[in-house]
Order: structure tokens, then sequence, then C-alpha cells
């Protein structure tokens, strides 16, 4: 099937969702998403958004703590346009209906994360992410211009590539002409031709074994972009949240929001002692690099595979009323976090790095977007501050579209674009390649390419890499195409690129800890 649109939107978390109900005052826009529109990093968020609300809090207090966290690599410039349009996209949030927690007196209650000098983390109870989610698909699917295709999985973005016109990294003049997708009724490739295209396909965090991200988070929208050609940087700093519930039958891993520490929260070792103070003044509210680190050494040093997080001197009316979500999980698998100590591990939670954008969304292809945690607009540099990533997200969709908006009615479809070509292809009948295959990517990072790194590991985990890619890559050739083996692919890439990149920085900075590269640094011990 072939469809033509002004406006293709992969994705159907915050990124997506926001530049579709933009864009859709004055154009026709299909929404694809390769789950139920639901399902999205988005709709787990628990902490909240970050934005410069009252006083004493100030723009150059966010700012600052945001260049901090990134280790002095973020875009000064980025970092500045983001915050300072923070308030200002929080409020249309709140006109589309999202409900954020407010204090008796009528204020917005503002909570504090690891990183951040002030109170100023927006919320609603601890699941701020299910609230966003709700009010902006019941929005965009209530929206007589957006069409929401679910279960539709892009597998390329279409370039002069599929016209037969060679291009490589270094051509400037890339043009996306929309994708090839996956109908889920047909098991057929359509091609949607778009005028412009945006990319908001989410992290990736399933590269590894153990993560916080749902499992769409497979890396889809920034391997078609590399694949295309496009520009993809800061891939080596990959974030791991430091206390994701230590449940080691349940995957993915259940997150304890870094904002029960913000209420004072202490993390300890496996004897119940404090540690958090051997390695950093602010203790169990350090940047998240330096708390997982610490807690990744902590294991090493006790041999056990998790530490604890202590709440029980929190009262328990508080934890209760704001912590609901995360008392009743804890409560299913025996936990009273009133009474008991939480067992937590690090787990790969956010990627910095993604397709590079500009101010305004786009990428180094023409007519092709991209926001969300798929883009790297220059703000986290390497390390993201918390509850940043829904506000970026935010910032730069409101931008793309308005870039988006002033450039649509100057572009023509292209309609000599060909169909996908599937021939010679049969159905794999062992997904055991497929499975098997992801289980080894994912040992690969996790045990060569997690918190702590080092040359040999790098080198041996892209050694390791090149043999499933290879493998993977003639499968792909060969087999009619499915969600699972694009996937598959997908995360290979995203291996590929994070192991490139990390090698190709010969330091250690932010989120990338390389021991050959070992760091004196003002705040860090370790
Ligand atoms: P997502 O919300 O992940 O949406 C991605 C969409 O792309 C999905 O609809 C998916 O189906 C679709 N998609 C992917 N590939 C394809 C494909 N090939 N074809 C079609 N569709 C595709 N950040 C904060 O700022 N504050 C927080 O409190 C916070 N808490 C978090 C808690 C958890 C447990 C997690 C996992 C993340 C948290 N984050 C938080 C990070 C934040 O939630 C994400 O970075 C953000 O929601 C990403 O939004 P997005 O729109 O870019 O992607
Ligand atoms: C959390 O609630 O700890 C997650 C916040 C984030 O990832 O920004």
């Amino acid at each position: 099937m072939r469809l033509t649109i002004d406006v293709l939107v992969i994705g159907s978390g915050i990124a997506g969702l926001s530049y579709a109900l933009k864009l859709a005052k004055e154009n026709k826009v299909i929404l694809i998403t390769k789950d139920q529109a639901e399902e999205t990093s988005t709709r787990y968020a628990q902490g909240g958004i970050a934005a410069v609300m009252y006083d004493p809090d100030s723009y150059e207090k966010h700012i600052n703590d945001t260049m901090i966290a990134g280790d002095d690599l973020s875009d000064p410039n980025i970092v500045k346009i983001t915050i300072s349009e923070s308030k200002d996209r929080v409020k249309e949030l709140i006109k589309w209906g999202v409900d954020f927690d407010k204090q008796p007196g009528g204020r917005y209650d503002l909570a504090k994360e690891g990183g951040h000098s002030e109170y100023r983390v927006l919320h609603h109870k601890d699941s701020t992410g299910m609230e966003i989610q709700e009010k902006l698909y019941i929005a965009a699917k209530n929206h007589p211009n957006i069409t929401i295709l679910e279960k539709y999985f892009a597998i390329e973005i279409i370039t002069q590539h599929h016209l037969g016109i060679e291009i490589n990294r270094r051509s400037s003049d890339i043009v996306c002409y929309g994708a090839y997708v996956l109908n889920p009724n047909s098991g057929k490739i359509d091609t949607i031709l778009s005028r412009c295209t945006m990319i908001s396909t989410g992290g990736a965090g399933h590269a590894y074994n153990n993560t916080t991200n749902p499992k769409v988070s497979t890396g889809d929208g920034i391997a078609m972009a590399y694949r295309a050609k496009g520009f993809v940087r800061g891939m080596e700093f990959v974030q791991f949240h430091p206390t994701a519930l230590y449940n080691p039958s349940e995957k993915p891993s259940f997150l304890i929001t870094e904002a029960l520490r913000g209420a004072g929260a202490i993390l300890k070792d496996y004897q119940g002692h404090e540690f958090m103070h051997k390695y950093d003044s602010r203790g169990s509210l350090a940047s998240r690099d330096i708390v997982a680190r610490a807690i990744d050494n902590e294991m090493k040093i006790s041999g056990e595979d998790h530490v604890y997080l202590d709440a029980r001197h929190i009262p328990s009316n508080t934890m209760i009323m704001h912590f609901p979500n995360i008392y009743a999980k804890c409560l299913q698998i025996g936990i009273d976090i009133c009474k008991d100590l939480i067992p937590v591990v690090p787990a790969a939670h956010y990627l910095c790095g993604g397709i590079a954008t500009n101010e305004l969304g786009e990428t180094g292809i023409k007519h092709l977007f991209a926001s969300g945690e798929c883009a790297s607009t220059g703000l986290h540099g390497a390390n993201r501050l918390a509850s940043n990533s829904l506000l970026e997200s935010l910032v730069f969709s409101h931008r793309a579209a308005l870039k988006t908006d002033s450039i649509i009615h100057n572009i023509n479809h292209e309609h000599m674009i060909p169909d996908w070509d599937d021939e010679g292809t049969v159905l794999n009948e062992e997904m055991i390649l497929i499975t098997q295959t992801k289980k080894e990517l994912q040992n690969i990072m996790s045990n060569y390419v997690g918190i702590v790194r080092s040359n040999l590991r790098l080198n041996r985990a892209l050694k390791r890499l090149e043999i499933i890619y290879k493998e993977t890559e003639e499968l792909f050739v060969r087999s009619i195409v499915t969600q699972e083996i694009c996937e598959l692919r997908n995360l290979i890439q995203i291996g590929y690129i994070i192991i490139k990149q990390a090698m190709e920085r010969k330091e250690s900075r932010g989120l990338h800890f390389n021991i050959d590269y070992p760091k004196v640094d003002r705040n860090k011990l370790i």
C-alpha cells in the first residue's frame, strides 16, 4: 500500500505526540507506533519534569546544574534555550490537561532529584509519565487531523538511496521522503510518503541485559538514521539509573525513583552502612553517574548483586501519599518500604546520545526531524540531569514544529520512490537465531560496555559484535521482514555505534568511565 501525507511521525511518546498536536493545526498527520500507543518510556516516567517555577530557583541555577551534570560537554546555547523555555512548555502541558501535584496553598509541589540544587521537579505523585502520556494521547486521538496507526513498525526512512542514487556520510543533500513501514494487517511493507518526517522513537535500553526501559526501546530510529547516513553522536554516554528494584525474575526492571532519595531515602551497603559519602559530599543525591559507579564498586567489593535503599525513617503517610505505585509494587513482592530495606541495582536507563539535531530539531537529512530520547540536541553532554529529558522532548518538538510549519508548503512528495523489494526472501522459521543473538548482544554490552569500561573490554566487545553483526545481516537479507529481526538488527547497530564512539573518546568523562583513562576530578573520588 502507498500513502501520502503532509507529516509522518514515528513514535507516540511525549516527543511524537506533542509535535503531532502542534502540526495538526494546519496539516494532516499520520503517527505510527510499533506497539499500543501508550506503551512508551514516557508512560513509565516517575520523578517528573524539571522546570524553573518559583524563587529562589532561577534559570542560572538550573543551567549551572545541567552543565555540571553534563561534565561541561553540554552545548551552552542549547542548555540556555531549553531552560529558558521550560515554563512555557510546562504551561502548555497543563493546557493539554496534565495535572501536576499542588501544595495546599495552590503552588506546584516541586521535588528535588540528584544533581539539582533546588526543588524544581513537577510531578504527578510517582506516575508523572502516565499522566502526561494519557493526556497527550487523548488529545491526539481526538484530533481530526491526526491518524494514529498502532503496531505499524518503521523499517527504514526513504532517501535518494532508494532511487538508486549513491549517498554517503559526507553528502550534504540527503533528503527524506518518508518511511517504509511494516503493516500489521497485511504483513507487507507499506510506503508512506511524507513532506516532513519526525523520528521520535525513544531510547535503546534493550541493548543491555538489565534496563528500566519498556520493550519498545530498541534504538530503531537512531539505527535507521545512521543507515541513511545521518550523523549520530554522544552514544558512549549511556545512563544507568542507580536504583532499579532488584527483582531478577522481572524484565524490564521496575524503577525506584530518584525522588525517593530526594525525599530522604539513603543508599546503604549489604551490611546496612551508608556509603555514598565516601564517594561524594552530596551523598545519595550526587549525580547519577557517580552514584551508579559507587554502587557498582560497592557490589564488586562485597561480591553481592545489589545494595539497599533505606526509606524507613520517612513517615509512612508521606511514602504512601507521594509514592503510591512504588509502595504497592514493592508490597506485591513482599517488601514493605516503610519497614524494610529496598534492594536496588543500577540498570540501563537513558541514552544521552542519538541523532544529531540543531536548535530546531533538524537532522543533517533534509525534511527529517528528530526529537526526544532518540535525538542528541546537545543538552545532556556527558550525563543527563534527572528529569531534564521530558522537558527536552517538549522544547525541541515545539521548535521542530515551528520549523516544519515554515517549510512544509514548499515541499513536494516524491512519486518516483519504488515500493519495498522483498524478492527472494523467505520466512525465517528459526526464532532461536534471533532470540539467542539478542541475548549475546546484551551480554556483550553489559559485561564489556557497562558502567565501567576499559580499552581491552571495548576491543573484545567490538570483535564479538562483528561476528553477530555479519550473521544477522545475512539473515536479514534472506528473511521476510519481521519486527523481531529488524529490532535485533537495530540493537546490534546501536551496540556497534556505542562501542565505536566509546573507543574514540580517549578520556573518562561523565557517564563514560574507562579505567585506562583514570580521571582526577574536583567532585569525584572514583
Ligand atoms: P518514548 O516515550 O519511548 O516513545 C517512543 C515511541 O516510539 C513509542 O511509541 C514506540 O512504540 C515508538 N517506536 C519506536 N521504534 C519504532 C518503530 N520502529 N516504528 C514505529 N514506532 C516506533 N525522564 C524525565 O525527564 N523524568 C522522569 O521522571 C523520567 N523517568 C523515567 C522512568 C523510566 C522508567 C524510564 C524508562 C524513563 C524515564 N525518563 C524520565 C526518561 C523519559 O521518560 C524518556 O526519555 C522520554 O519519555 C522519551 O520520550 P520519547 O517520546 O522520546 O520516547
Ligand atoms: C526518576 O524518577 O528517578 C527518573 C528520573 C529521570 O530519569 O529523569
